[in-house]
């Protein structure tokens, strides 16, 4: 995992790794002493569909945040596109695309204009803004809404939209936190569709969720997360193997815990393992 250093200052340098992001102890610690991330490690490689999935609370928002240089780390570092984001918060801005969890699309503005807008803000000129909103709202399936108003369109539609304005600037790496929260469950299926398709067409992608069904079937990779740490990184496959089992049923009860557990493989069918985890039993199954 080696880094050049010139990475470091963001200047231009050989592409020698396949390194989008990069966290090296990232950790941001909120006023009142609240660890909402916690020296994060993670590395994300181009052309991923990378997931952090997590309950809430357990700092994904944060982790996005600090990301795409909306909230700034307390110790740590961390890299986009090779790009410093502490150190060059600006030049990072134009590597990422980013979809928030709270609709940000202006009110003021139609759909195509919300697209057209933000090219030209990305400095884009005219011609190409025009062609990259066009092509993005037929992709996206929006054509007909191009001259509605944004608060016409359905949570589905608006998050399309988003995910459209935030690929306007050609983006390497696209950023979603909890992308399908509040969604139906048809517009989350449209949804997923929509980021499987950028995927085939090599888009780095970067979501939070707290899915486990999204992020098995979504992401490449992805790390659980909870209380600001990371758990662990792998696959969805390789994560469901290590421990072998479809679900994990908690049971908490006082007393003799041990006996309790050997009780319960021995009288229920279908258990693979089981765990002590602090006053409870994990049973796998
Ligand atoms: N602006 C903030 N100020 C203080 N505490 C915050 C702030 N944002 C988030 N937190 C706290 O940080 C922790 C992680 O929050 P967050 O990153 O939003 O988690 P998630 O997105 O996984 O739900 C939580 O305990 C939350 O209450
Ligand atoms: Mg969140």
């Amino acid at each position: 995992m080696s880094m050049p250093t010139a990475a470091a200052t963001g200047a231009g340098h050989p592409d020698v790794d396949d390194e989008v992001i990069r966290c090296e102890q990232l950790t941001k610690r909120y006023p009142g002493e609240i660890l909402a991330v916690d020296r994060l490690e993670l590395s994300v490689h181009r052309g991923e569909i990378f997931g952090l999935l997590g309950p809430n609370g357990a700092g994904k928002t944060t982790t996005v945040g600090m990301l795409t240089t909306l909230v700034v780390p307390t110790s740590g570092r961390a890299t986009v596109a090779c790009i410093d984001v502490m150190a060059h918060p600006a030049l990072a801005k134009q590597v990422i695309g980013v979809v928030p969890q709270t609709n940000t699309l202006d009110r003021a503005l139609s759909v195509w204009e919300n697209l057209y807008y933000h090219g030209r803000f990305f400095g884009m000129n005219a011609k190409a803004s025009r062609a990259a909103a066009d092509h993005l709202l037929v992709q996206f399936r929006l054509t007909g809404r191009a001259k509605a108003s944004v608060m016409e369109l359905s949570g589905g539609m608006a998050k399309r939209l988003m995910v459209a304005r935030a690929l306007m600037h050609h983006p390497p790496v696209l950023f979603l936190d909890e992308p399908t929260a509040g969604l139906d469950p048809q517009s989350r299926i449209a949804l997923w569709d929509i980021l499987r398709q950028l995927h085939t067409q090599g888009q780095t992608i970067f979501l939070t969720t707290h899915y486990m069904e999204e992020a098995d079937s979504l992401c490449d990779r992805l790390a659980i997360m909870d209380h600001g740490r990371v758990l662990v990184i792998d696959t969805p496959k390789a994560l469901k193997e290590s421990v072998s089992a479809d679900s994990i049923v908690t049971v908490s009860a006082n007393g003799d815990l041990e006996t309790l557990t050997q009780v319960l493989q021995k009288n229920i069918d279908g258990i693979t393992g089981s765990q002590r985890v602090d006053n409870s039993i994990q049973l796998h199954v």
